[in-house]
């Protein structure tokens, strides 16, 4: 697969719905995207296939001050544990290296084992625990990595 990392716009609309409905179950309405691939602070993401132009994955984090704040972050589901996910949380990495922020901050539920292996293998610590965080009742770890260390 040739694969490149773009910045999403709107044209990009349906391909982050559709992949957010796919790996989370739609956690962002149709607004809430729009507004994440227009406002200038956010930084919005993709993998694309070059030859069929499919998106496969997205990130979408917040500069905030001297830190990055990932709020999104998934690889279409027939494209899972290919490197997909390394391949872009790496990319912000980069970006927050060059943009000289300090570190990215990132929320994972509790129970998402997979999202969880997939940080830890990313070099992410746990920081802090919010209790009750999400509207199923479960937990929300606070993870961390810090980039303005050589890790
Ligand atoms: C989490 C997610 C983005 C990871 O993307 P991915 O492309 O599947 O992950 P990669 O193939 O790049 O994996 C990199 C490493 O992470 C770890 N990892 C990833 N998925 C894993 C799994 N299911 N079980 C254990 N370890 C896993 C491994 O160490 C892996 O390296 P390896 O394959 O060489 O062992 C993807 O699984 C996803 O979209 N999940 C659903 C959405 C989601 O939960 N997003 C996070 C919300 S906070």
């Amino acid at each position: 697969m040739n694969l490149k990392i773009i910045q999403l716009g709107t044209m990009h609309l349906k391909d982050c719905m559709d992949i957010d409905q796919k790996s989370l179950n739609g956690i962002w309405t149709q607004s809430q995207w729009e507004k994440e691939l227009t406002h200038p602070k956010r930084i919005c993401l993709g993998i694309i296939e070059m030859e069929t132009k499919k998106i496969l994955g997205i990130c979408s984090a917040w500069l905030v001050i001297d830190e990055i704040q990932i709020t999104f972050i998934a690889v279409h589901p027939l494209y899972q544990r290919r490197g997909l996910g390394k391949f872009l949380l790496s990319d912000i990495i980069k970006r927050s290296k060059s943009l000289q922020t300090n570190s990215i901050y990132l929320e994972v539920k509790n129970n998402n084992e997979q999202a969880k292996a997939f940080y830890k293998s990313m070099g992410f610590k746990t920081v802090g625990i919010r209790s009750n965080f999400y509207k199923d009742g479960s937990d929300a770890l606070v993870l961390n990595k810090e980039t303005n260390k050589k890790s």
